[in-house]
């Protein structure tokens, strides 16, 4: 069901690599609540992926940039902007990628390049963005910035490894960025801290299926999907958030504020498996 509750507005969205990703719901939303948006994703990913359908469908373009270099992004908004016919009143960034994760390299065995990749793409990019923008003047009055992000940027989570720190940073960026941007232009920056959800990214953690098993149990409203989230991204890319920035909002079907719910604790009254892990030469200590 659409409301229009983007009508007239305009948006660039990164991160759609396919119909799993988050991104790409969003751009499906936002164009279904009457936004007209431009899709970027790296060319690599443009030539893994299916973005290009999905332009097709929506009926706009893709601008090809990598996220962690500042003339793609200069590029990409320029031309972004010529495109749209106008400066942004929403931005995505849906965008994450750990080397560690994706070689097995475990927390207590990093490879520092690689930290830094993982830092430059899934946090620093963030504030390159936002930077870009701001230079360019990109971004009109109450516009809205919004990046996903998840609560192991406040809690350990067994495999998540690097992803943690780089998701800390990432929630750090909206508040240090969004007192300036707010301050200057009222443009809000928030991030939405999302339940497990089943995407390329998401599918790279370590025992991604147990986790989203155990966030679903713990969740008394259950996880929060894909369109979920597209849903409420759109929320504060509306004039209905207008107040809101600086914010870490959890979109978890409840799972933050829980400790432990019936239908976890239901696993161990039924006994079912349970190894002791440090003795279990398949499972890294990290
Ligand atoms: N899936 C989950 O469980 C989950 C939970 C919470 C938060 N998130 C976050 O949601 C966001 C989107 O991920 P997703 O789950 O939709 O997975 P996804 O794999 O569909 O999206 C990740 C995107 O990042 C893009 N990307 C990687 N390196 C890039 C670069 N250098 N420049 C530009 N783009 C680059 C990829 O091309 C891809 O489109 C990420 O920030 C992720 O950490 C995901």
């Amino acid at each position: 069901m659409s409301y229009g509750l983007l009508k007239g507005k305009k948006g660039l969205i990164f991160g759609a690599l396919n119909e799993k990703s988050i991104a790409w719901k969003v751009a499906e939303s936002a164009v279904a609540e009457g936004a007209q948006i431009v899709l970027t994703n790296t060319p690599v990913s443009m030539r893994l992926g299916t973005i290009d359908e999905l332009a097709k469908r929506l009926n706009t373009v893709v601008i090809p940039a990598d996220a962690t270099k500042v003339e793609d992004l200069e590029n990409l908004v320029q031309k972004g902007m010529e495109h749209l016919g106008g400066k942004f009143d929403f931005v995505l960034h849906s965008i994450g990628m750990s080397p560690n994760v994706r070689k097995g390299r475990t927390y207590d065995d990093l490879d520092y390049n690689f930290l830094q990749q993982t830092l430059d793409i899934s946090a620093i990019s963030f504030h390159k963005v936002i930077q870009v923008c701001r230079k360019a003047d990109a971004i009109n009055e109450w516009g809205s910035v919004v990046a996903l992000s998840y609560i192991a940027a406040q809690r350990t989570l067994y495999g998540y490894n690097d992803m943690a720190d780089a998701k800390a940073m990432l929630e750090s960026i909206a508040r240090s960025f969004g007192y300036i941007y707010g301050r200057e232009k009222k443009v809000r920056i928030n991030t939405i801290s999302q339940s497990p959800t089943q995407t390329t990214a998401g599918g790279g953690i370590m025992g991604f299926d147990n986790l989203v098993d155990f966030a679903d149990r713990m969740s008394p409203l259950g996880n929060a999907d894909a369109q979920d989230c597209a849903d409420y991204v759109i929320t504060l890319f509306s004039d209905l958030s207008r107040k809101v920035t600086m914010q870490n909002l959890f979109h978890d079907g409840g799972y933050s504020s829980m400790g432990m719910s019936f239908r976890t604790m239901k696993v161990y009254n039924e006994g079912l498996e349970y190894r002791d892990v440090k003795d279990d030469k398949t499972h890294p200590k990290a």
